[in-house]
């Protein structure tokens, strides 16, 4: 699978340690940067990596963003047409992102998570199927939100 990953500054080094898991597990890792801990604007991360993973759905991409808290990347994210960006704070929320929101971005606030906690939720994120069933309904839904 491919995964996408991006960053701010304050979620560099956890987006670092995201990637080795990611190669680790058999994914090929896009990273669309930040690549220093030097200050930047999460917006532009967040929009390039929901672009990414978009031009890429039809392979089945995934996405990782990771900023200070998860939040403001995972808004920027959530604007591009087609991004379910789900913030998570653990690996029972990554699994009910993908089972029931088929999320195909998954965020991390570095400054809130610890490093292992984030490995757990990215994995399970990265290995769980979308649920399907009453749950796509509402995925359809929210696709058809403007
Ligand atoms: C950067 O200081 C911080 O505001 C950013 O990483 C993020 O937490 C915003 O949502």
């Amino acid at each position: 699978m491919k995964v996408v990953v991006g960053s701010d500054h304050a979620g560099f080094l956890l987006k670092e340690r995201l990637k080795t898991l990611i190669g680790s597990l058999g994914h090929e890792v896009i990273d669309l940067g930040t690549h220093s801990t030097e200050s930047t604007d999460y917006p532009d991360y967040g929009a390039a990596v929901g672009r990414k993973v978009m031009e890429l759905a039809g392979e089945g991409a995934k996405g990782v963003c990771v900023c200070g808290t998860g939040i403001g990347i995972g808004i920027a994210a959530n604007k591009i047409s087609g991004v379910r960006a789900a913030v998570v704070s653990g690996a029972s929320a990554a699994r009910l992102a993908r089972a029931h929101n088929d999320a195909n971005i998954i965020c991390f606030g570095e400054r809130l998570i610890g490093p292992v906690v984030a490995d757990d939720a990215l994995k399970i994120f990265l290995e769980t199927p979308f649920d399907g069933g009453r749950h796509a309904r509402r995925v359809e839904k929210l696709n058809e939100l403007k």
